[in-house]
C-alpha cells in the first residue's frame, strides 16, 4: 500500500496527522497552492516553499495543450521542469474541460473538446488522462478522470454524473494498476443529493483507492449548501484514507470543512484575488484597492511570515494595486499563500492539542465577523 496515513490526533471530526508519499510527508490538514501551467502563478518554487506549503496542485487539461504531455515527458516530467522535488497532485482534466475549453462533446468513451488557447480538438478518456499524469507527468497524487455536474442539477441529472463517474473511476484504476511510488485516488460525486453521495463512494471503496475526493462542490451552491453536504459527505468515505475537498475555499470553507473531517484542499483563490488585490490576513478579508488604505502605514497582518506583511505597509501594497505593478501581485499572492499554509497550521496545532472547538469559535469571532 502506497502513501501511508499516520493520523496523529483527531479532535471531534477533524483530524492531523501525516501523508507519508517517497517525496515527502504532507501535513494534514493541508493546503495546495494551484500551479495550473506548471507556475503558481507570480512566485518561484522557492517562494511557494518558504510559505511551507507540502505539496502543489497542477492541472492535466493545461499541460496537455501546453507544452503537451510527450514534450514535457522528453523534459524529465513535471517536477524537474517546473524545478519542484516535493510531492504534486495533478487534476484529470474533465473538470477544467467543462469550465475552460469551447464546445466539448461527452460520451460514455471520452470527453472531446477544443482547446481554449488555439480551437484545436482533443480526446480525454480515463486512461488517457491517468497516462499522461502518471507517466508523462510523473505525478505523485494523480486523480481518476470524472465529471462535475453543473449546480442546481436535478436528481436524474446528478445521478447521471454520479454513475458516469464511477463507470471512469473503475477505468481509471485499471489503467493506473498498482503503483509503489504514486496514488490514486478516486472522486465522490452526486451534488448535494445525499444518496447518490452514499452510492457514488460506496462505489468508490469496491473499486479501491488510496485517498478519496470529494467533488462537485464549490460550483455555486454557497457556504451554507456547501457545509450541509459535508455533514455527511466526509464520513461517507474512509476514515482511514485522506479525505480531499476539491476546489475550495475561501479560510472559513478550510475551517468548517476540516472540523467535518477533510484532510486536504486547493484552490486558485489565494493566488487569483491577491493578483486582483484581494488579502486574507487573520482579521478578515480586505481589498487593498479601497481608498482607506491609501495612508495606512500599519502592517497587513504582523503575524503573517511573508514580505508583504512583514517589510511593507498597507499603503504601499494599496498603491501598487493602483497602479497595477507586478510587484503588487507577487507580494499578495505570496502573503495570501502564506496565510492559507498559517491557517492549516493553526488548525494541526489546535487539532493536535485538543482545542478545535475553541479555535473555530475564535476564528469565527475574529476572521469571520469581518466579512468572508
Ligand atoms: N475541481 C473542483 N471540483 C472538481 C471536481 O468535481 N472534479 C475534478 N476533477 N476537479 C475539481
Amino acid at each position: 500500500m502506497p502513501f501511508p496515513f499516520d493520523i496523529s490526533a483527531t479532535d471531534g471530526r477533524a483530524r492531523t496527522g501525516l501523508l507519508r508519499t517517497p517525496r515527502g510527508d504532507i501535513r494534514t490538514p493541508a493546503f495546495m497552492p494551484v500551479g495550473t501551467a506548471a507556475t503558481v502563478k507570480a512566485l518561484t518554487v522557492g517562494q511557494v516553499e518558504q510559505t511551507g506549503a507540502d505539496i502543489l496542485l497542477g492541472n492535466t487539461y493545461h499541460l496537455m495543450l501546453r507544452p503537451g504531455p510527450e514534450r514535457m515527458e522528453r523534459l524529465g516530467g513535471l517536477h524537474r521542469f517546473m524545478r519542484w522535488d516535493k510531492p504534486i497532485l495533478t487534476d484529470s482534466g474533465g473538470f477544467q474541460v467543462m469550465s475552460l475549453s469551447g464546445i466539448s462533446k461527452l460520451t460514455e468513451e471520452a470527453v472531446t473538446f477544443s482547446s481554449h488557447v488555439d480551437g484545436s480538438k482533443h480526446v480525454l478518456t480515463p486512461e488517457r488522462s491517468i497516462e499522461i499524469q502518471a507517466d508523462r507527468l510523473g505525478s505523485d497524487i494523480v486523480m481518476q478522470l470524472d465529471e462535475c455536474v453543473a449546480w442546481p442539477a436535478e436528481e436524474s441529472r446528478a445521478r447521471e454524473g454520479m454513475e458516469l463517474s464511477a463507470r471512469w473511476a473503475k477505468r481509471s484504476k485499471a489503467a493506473f494498476g498498482s503503483r509503489d511510488a504514486q496514488a490514486l485516488f478516486g472522486i465522490q460525486q452526486g451534488s448535494t443529493f445525499e444518496h447518490l453521495r452514499r452510492e457514488s463512494s460506496d462505489r468508490l471503496q469496491d473499486i479501491g483507492f488510496d485517498g478519496y475526493a470529494i467533488g462537485g462542490l464549490a460550483v455555486g451552491e454557497g457556504h451554507a449548501a456547501m457545509c450541509e453536504v459535508l455533514d455527511y459527505a466526509p464520513e461517507m468515505l474512509p476514515a482511514d484514507r485522506p479525505r480531499y475537498l476539491m476546489g475550495v475555499g475561501k479560510p472559513v470553507d478550510l475551517v468548517e470543512a476540516v472540523w467535518r473531517g477533510v484532510d486536504m484542499f486547493d484552490c486558485v483563490l489565494p493566488t487569483r484575488a491577491g493578483r486582483h488585490g484581494q488579502a486574507w490576513t487573520w482579521a478578515g478579508p480586505i481589498n487593498l484597492k479601497n481608498a482607506r488604505f491609501a495612508e495606512d502605514e500599519e502592517p497587513l497582518d504582523p503575524e503573517v511570515p511573508c514580505p508583504a506583511s512583514q517589510d511593507y505597509s498597507k499603503a504601499y501594497l494599496h498603491h501598487l494595486v493602483r497602479t497595477d505593478e507586478i510587484l503588487g501581485k507577487v507580494l499578495l499572492s505570496w502573503h495570501n499563500i502564506a496565510f492559507f499554509q498559517a491557517l492549516t497550521a493553526a488548525m494541526r496545532a489546535a487539532i493536535a492539542e485538543g482545542r478545535f472547538e475553541q479555535f473555530r469559535r475564535d476564528f469565527h469571532a475574529r476572521h469571520v465577523s469581518n466579512g468572508r
